[in-house]
């Protein structure tokens, strides 16, 4: 292999696209993969089928220069593949909390008895422990190439929203390899990064597997744990919001992820949670991680609390009331709604009988495909006409920079509004009338929340989780 490596990606979901994309950016042939025919012709287009930050400007970018293919084909991408990159997903088993590996298993059936040449086949995809091992058994069985074509197991940490920056310039890399070829091809596909500085640990297959869901769980449990002390300030009546970065004044603690609220959704927190369990429980190691039992029933909560403050808030029974519900998505920079807590809370509420206006940025679409049977506005204001209360449950941009007083006259006389991810400033929409309540915030007054002094000294004491997401 003394020419460039050509890379084929297996998979083109938000992992799949932003890693065929970057590579092609960093000056590898890639081609793209999926059995997905509309999709892989909507790639070749340079049609992005998701919201991503500067991603559709790298696809386009690697379609003109000719770098970056799309293909249904896997002997197309066998025949010139010097590394494959498996990127398909592994959602949540229907019947259970184990990770569904119908993708990969389908992927590596299709790809190992094509592999005639030697090569590289690195999984990316979130997969349980022991997953790798026998993959790499299967390809050692079914690869023409033989010991040639072998497995190496490289986990992506890249967030939504991020897709870009993650992968170009991640803060690890990390690669589960079962030979000194499978790391020099590493260290080649990864040479820009390295030589950035970019720290890499070679590991063994399952504690690379294991770097992933160990991360994730972490990052869960972090979100978790602030969240539980939402709850007992709620209890205590002090503020989770000042605690919160009180905690994270310690370089031990670190103030990322631990912004309360709603807690955490998405494709990969929750089920990675939950099947990483179902795999401990497998291999006998359940004990260890029953904490993350606690950590998904106490995200779960936030949601049920949310949508009973918005009953305790209407009055009673929120039937035929009007509730508005500001976010879809499950995280703001994405159009991501799967497992959104927002829409989860939406879905709680219309479950109860209200009439639920949703209205998101970007996420509308793919809202209205999950949850059909809500409202959906165009708008801030529309979804607030009338409202008996106003949720704001994805912490977009936009709703810092609404107007309380103009939102005021078209909601219903009560102006109640839930800062569901602690997003508004509270004093603006008390002092426009409006009842506002947050997660682990007192219920009253309107009262400065830290002293000029401290502010001084830590300043990411004030502002909003907008103004503080750097930290995260
Ligand atoms: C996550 C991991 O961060 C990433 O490393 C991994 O590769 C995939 O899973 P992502 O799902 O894109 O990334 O979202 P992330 O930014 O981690 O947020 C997850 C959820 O936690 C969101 O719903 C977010 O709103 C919530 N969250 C995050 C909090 O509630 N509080 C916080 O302090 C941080």
């Amino acid at each position: 292999m003394t020419e460039r490596l050509r890379l084929t990606v297996l998979g083109t979901g938000y992992l799949g696209i932003a890693h065929a994309a970057c590579m092609a950016h960093l000056g590898f042939e890639v081609i793209g993969v999926d059995t997905d025919r509309e999709k892989v012709a909507r790639l070749s287009n340079g049609e992005l089928p998701v919201f991503e930050p500067g991603l559709g400007d790298l696809l386009r970018d690697g379609l003109a220069c000719g770098r970056l293919s799309f293909t249904t084909s896997y002997e197309d991408a066998a025949a010139v593949g010097d590394v494959h990159f498996i990127c398909v997903g592994t959602p949540q088993r229907h019947d259970g909390n184990g990770a569904d590996l119908t993708q990969v298993e389908a992927c590596v059936t299709a790809l190992a008895p094509l592999l005639t040449r030697p090569c590289l086949v690195v999984g990316k995809s979130t997969v349980p422990a022991g997953t790798a091992a026998a993959i790499a058994a299967e390809i050692a069985r079914r690869a023409p190439a033989g010991t040639s074509a072998e497995l190496c197991w490289n986990p992506e940490f890249l967030r939504e929203g991020h897709a870009v920056d993650d992968t170009l310039t991640p803060d690890r890399i990390v690669a589960g390899v079962t030979s000194p070829r499978g790391e020099a091809i590493i260290r080649e596909v990864y040479a820009r990064q390295l030589a950035a500085g970019v720290p890499l640990y070679v590991t063994d297959l399952a504690t690379a597997e294991l770097a992933k869901v160990a991360a994730n769980a972490f990052l869960a449990t972090k979100i978790s744990f602030i969240n539980a002390m939402a709850e007992v300030c709620e209890a205590a009546g002090a503020d989770v919001t000042v605690l919160g970065s009180v905690l994270g004044a310690d370089p031990r603690i670190g103030r990322a992820f631990l912004n309360p609220g709603l807690g955490f959704g998405g494709g990969c927190l929750p089920k990675d949670i939950r099947a990483f369990m179902a795999r401990a429980s497998e291999l006998g190691a359940e004990c260890p991680v029953r904490l993350l039992r606690e950590v998904d029933t106490i995200n779960l909560r936030r949601r049920a609390w949310v949508a009973e403050l918005a009953c305790e808030l209407i009055g009673g029974s929120p039937a035929g009331e009007h509730v508005c519900v500001l976010g879809a998505a499950f995280k703001p920079g994405s159009d991501d709604v799967r497992d959104s807590p927002a829409l989860d809370v939406a879905q709680i509420l219309h479950g109860m009988g209200a009439c639920v206006t949703v209205y998101d940025p970007v996420a509308m679409d793919n809202a209205r495909r999950v949850c059909p049977e809500l409202r959906y506005a165009a708008s801030v204001s529309e979804a607030a006409t009338g409202a008996q209360v106003v949720l704001v449950l994805t912490e977009w941009p936009e709703f810092r920079q609404i107007d309380p007083a103009e939102l005021g006259e078209v909601a219903a006389p009560r102006r109640a509004v839930i800062d569901a991810r602690h997003t508004l400033d509270r004093r603006r929409w008390q002092a426009a009338g409006w009842h506002y309540r947050a997660p682990g915030v007192p219920v009253a007054p309107a009262v400065p929340i830290v002293s000029r002094a401290a502010t001084a000294t830590y300043p990411e004491l004030i502002g909003t989780t907008e103004e503080r997401s750097h930290l995260n």
